[in-house]
């Protein structure tokens, strides 16, 4: 028989912030709230390109009530150019949402700079209502005074990779929420 294949990282096996099952469990507490928010309404879920892909995936499946998703994509000119707030949109959404109730779904809520920046732009549309849901927040390193009705988790300043999110790119596979580099935590 085959050796199971073991998921490898690089740098090796960094330390779980966030465990998948502490995420699933989180995930359906929040599809439960948005629920009875939203009790005989339907929702638009708009998820932020790229890290908040799986976290809408799952967030989605947790909601009972008439539930349709869109993207937007921001520029990722990195941290330092975002954070003088030269946020720009370069995905917009594929349908109207005038008069729609909308949750923007983030992974990370860090600055708040591309929060606000959404937020002010979809609200040019007029929707019925606009919540933000992000499933981790730093409230520490917030730069513009912004907060979500939804979140899955308050956290520290670490560097976090998995469910999501990224470094150059990688580790967005991962199950579960990882503090990088793994040192970090120490
Ligand atoms: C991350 C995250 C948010 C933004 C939050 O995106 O997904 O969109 O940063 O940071 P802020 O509150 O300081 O604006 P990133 O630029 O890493 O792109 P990605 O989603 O494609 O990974």
């Amino acid at each position: 028989m085959a050796a199971p294949v073991r998921h490898t990282y690089s740098p090796a096996h960094p330390p779980v912030l966030i465990s998948r099952d502490a995420i699933a469990a989180r995930v359906v507490e929040l599809g439960a709230q948005i629920d009875r928010d939203l009790a005989g309404e339907s929702v638009l879920l708009v998820g932020v390109l790229k890290g908040a892909a799986i976290f809408l995936s799952d967030l989605a499946r947790a909601i009972s009530i008439q539930c349709t998703f869109d993207f937007v994509a921001v520029s990722s000119y990195g941290k330092g150019t975002r954070s003088s707030g030269a946020v720009k949109l370069i995905k917009d959404l594929d349908h109207p949402i005038e008069g729609r109730n909308i949750i923007l779904v983030e992974d990370i809520l860090d600055t708040g700079l591309t929060l606000s920046f959404l937020k002010r732009m979809l609200m040019q549309h007029r929707p019925r209502s606009l919540r933000v849901a992000a499933l981790l927040d730093k409230p520490d390193r917030r730069l513009e005074p912004i907060q979500a009705e939804y979140v899955g988790f308050s956290i520290p300043n670490h560097f976090v990779i998995g469910y999501g999110m990224d470094y150059a790119e990688r580790f967005r596979n991962l199950p579960d929420i990882c503090i990088f580099p793994p040192d970090a935590a120490d």
